[in-house]
């Protein structure tokens, strides 16, 4: 048994002092973050490979908006090929998953057979021996000419091993997801920015994308400044009309299903059996189509960036400086305004 007393930080735990700045226009900020073997793209968000997130609308929108969407794998190979055909003839990038289990790495061949720019080893608890097994098999397959993406992980130990086994790029975040129920039920988890700025300091040449828990541009840019390249969501893409599913017209208004991939719902869908719950499902509000959000998004990731006087990520990572808020302060970091 060993206590680690020192705080983990989460977003709301911190935020990052304005700097002097010489940008005189948001236009001059460059939110472009690379992938090796891939093009750079512009936008540094990648879309989650879940059901209720990216098939093959939002892959489209995502990649149109300069980021790039991973195609969920709880489908048929053919079905799951079909979405990477569809969308590269359209000469836009697309990742996809994978899993570890039996015929993963058929389902690999098939897809970047089918035009699928990167594969992603799609797994909840990804510092395991499986996922090491399914890396050297992967690498054994396609070389280094295939862009591997794999986690989740929380540790640096745990991303420094993912690098050893063959990822180019590795999900950072357990627990932290919107629709995630992992810390109640198994007891395990470290904060998002906490895992995020803990193995930023790796020496190992792997992407860091930060996964779990982004709920606004302000937490995007938390995320880049602590080390991410790239980050990850679900959530604020949610109940967009890019996401798979339909519309459910409610008293409440217009909704649209968002569930986590352990959900009891998901599991019932896709395997016809539930063990362990670490998701779960909700409505979310229809927001419209998508390529709003990632407007705005991008907006406040460039005003974010100006704010620390950085006209790059790179330059963003090197001049940040964190501070921690007290719970006062994380009162008045959101709008308070009172009705009189
Ligand atoms: P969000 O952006 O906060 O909604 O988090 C999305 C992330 O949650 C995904 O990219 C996954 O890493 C993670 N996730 C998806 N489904 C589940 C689940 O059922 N349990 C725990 N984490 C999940």
């Amino acid at each position: 048994m060993n206590f680690i007393f020192a705080p983990s930080l989460s977003f709301d735990d911190v935020l990052l002092v304005p700097q002097y700045s010489e940008i005189a226009s948001r236009s001059e900020v460059d939110t472009g973050s690379a992938m090796k073997n891939l093009k750079k793209f512009s936008l540094p968000i990648i879309s989650s490979p879940m059901d209720t997130i990216t098939g093959e609308d939002m892959a489209c929108s995502v990649s149109r908006a300069g980021g790039v969407g991973i195609l969920h794998r709880y489908n048929t190979i053919e079905e799951q090929c079909a979405m990477a055909r569809n969308i590269t003839t359209k000469g836009q990038d697309v990742g996809a998953a994978i899993g570890v289990g039996d015929g993963f790495l058929e389902r690999a061949k098939a897809l970047a057979r089918n035009g699928a720019s990167f594969l992603c080893v799609d797994v909840a608890h990804g510092h395991h021996s499986s996922v090491k097994r399914a890396l050297k098999s992967l690498k054994d397959t396609f070389g280094d000419s295939t862009h591997i993406m794999a986690g989740n992980v929380a540790t640096l130990a745990a991303f420094n091993d993912l690098a050893d086994w063959g990822a180019d790029s590795v999900r950072v975040g357990i627990g932290g997801g919107s629709i995630c129920s992992t810390r109640v039920q198994t007891g395990h988890g470290i904060p998002t920015l906490q895992s995020v700025v803990d193995c930023s300091v790796s020496d190992r040449d792997a992407l860091l994308i930060a996964d779990g828990g982004i709920r606004n541009s302000g937490d995007i840019v938390k995320a880049l400044a602590a080390g991410a390249d790239f980050v990850m969501i679900g959530s604020l893409l949610a109940g967009t009309d890019e996401t798979p599913g339909e519309i459910l017209n409610t008293k409440e208004g217009k909704k649209k299903v968002y569930r986590g991939m352990a959900s009891k719902e998901a599991q019932t869908a896709w395997r016809g059996r539930v063990s362990s719950i670490e998701g779960v499902s909700h409505v979310v509000p229809y927001k419209g189509p998508v390529e709003e959000v990632l407007h705005d998004l991008g907006v406040g990731i460039r005003s974010g960036l100006s704010y620390s006087g950085a006209r790059s990520i790179t330059e963003l990572q090197g001049k940040a400086r964190f501070i921690r808020q007290t719970s006062a302060g994380t009162v008045e970091s959101s709008t308070h305004i009172k009705a009189r």
